[in-house]
């Protein structure tokens, strides 16, 4: 099979693989599309130290067709549909996963947009399911125009909350407003959102986050699921500190914490939103597998809007 590896120069080079056997447990999915996400450029650049590194391939989820499976796993699972969550190896023809990480998908949907939901609808469901998102709370999405950002705004907005997005251009807000945000906050100026919430849902981080943690209201709860704006800083969390009367609730939330059952819980939430028209998946671009350094670059430079996808053929 093609497979796209890590070189020890951090590039990516297509090569040839033998196919991969389905151990005890496990899954052989033929795949259809491949989720491009901010985890896999910290791999691939050497910031992400459950990847295995040099020789390793990339790629934490994909979606496809089952085509057979290890002991212990039943065989009615072969020939089913599935969002497969692998601990990498997805940026190939064939991806051996865990069958209890298989979410199964309804047959004929479209593979490009189930993986533009995939692992990003599940971090974004998660989080608000979490932070017990409720009709009327005022919910702030920062990163709001990346992969994870584009289904939170809408999620949010499905569940009754009034969405502000902060985002990095105007065009980029008035996309997000066709999705559900009623209110924008341009990052790229000086300053912070003038208002403060009941929901703060943060996939940046970074050295603002001290000044984001100043804006939940009494009661409040603040989110953070990612970190592509690097690292907070010696004592983020001051504010909260500070402002202790305030009793807000900070979260971490990762998907690597969630149980099977827990995650096909989520999935079964993100179908429902999907199917009812709550929840579109938003494609920024589709590249073949080969040219996957380019799809990669695309997310490293933070200009994707939506999901970046790699399609095996
Ligand atoms: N918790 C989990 O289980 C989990 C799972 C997968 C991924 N993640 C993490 O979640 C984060 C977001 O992933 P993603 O796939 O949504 O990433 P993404 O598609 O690259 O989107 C991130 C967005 O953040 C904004 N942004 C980028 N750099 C920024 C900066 N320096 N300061 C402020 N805003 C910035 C940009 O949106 P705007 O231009 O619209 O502001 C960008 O589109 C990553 O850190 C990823 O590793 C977490």
């Amino acid at each position: 099979m093609k497979a796209i590896i890590v070189k020890e120069s951090r590039e990516l080079a297509l090569i040839d693989l033998p196919e991969p056997v389905p151990g005890p447990g496990q899954a052989l999915v033929d795949v259809k599309a491949i989720g491009v996400g901010y985890v896999d450029v910290m791999a691939v650049r050497g910031g992400y130290v459950r990847f295995p590194g040099t020789g390793a391939v990339p790629g934490l989820e994909v979606v496809g067709r089952v085509r057979a499976v290890g002991r212990d796993v039943s065989e009615d699972l072969i020939g089913t549909e599935a969002l497969a969550l692998a601990a990498f190896g997805g940026y190939a023809e064939q991806i051996v996963a865990g069958a209890d990480r298989l979410l199964p998908t309804p047959s004929g949907a479209d593979p490009v947009d189930l993986v533009a939901l995939g692992v990003n609808a599940l971090v974004a469901e998660g989080a608000l399911h979490r932070t017990g998102v409720v009709a009327g709370d005022r919910a702030l999405v920062r990163g709001a125009g990346g992969g994870i950002g584009v289904l939170a705004t809408q999620i949010a907005r499905a569940r009754g909350a009034e969405v502000t997005v902060v985002t990095s251009s105007r065009e980029r807000g008035e996309r997000l407003r066709a999705l559900g945000a009623a209110k924008v906050f341009d990052r790229t100026g000086a300053g912070l959102p003038d208002e403060t919430y009941d929901l703060i849902v943060d996939t940046v981080g970074g050295p603002q986050l001290p000044e984001y943690l100043e804006l939940p209201r009494p009661n409040g709860r603040y989110i953070l699921i990612g970190g592509v704006g690097g690292s907070p800083g010696p004592e983020p969390f001051a504010p909260l500190l500070r402002e202790f009367h305030k009793s807000v609730t900070f979260f971490t939330f990762s998907l690597n914490s969630l149980s099977p059952k827990d995650l096909r819980r989520s999935w079964d939430r993100v179908m429902t939103l999907s199917v009812e028209g709550d929840l579109s998946p938003v494609l920024d671009e589709s590249f073949p597998l080969s040219d996957a350094a380019t799809a990669l670059r695309r997310v490293e430079r933070a200009t994707p809007f939506g999901k970046v996808v790699l399609l095996p053929h």
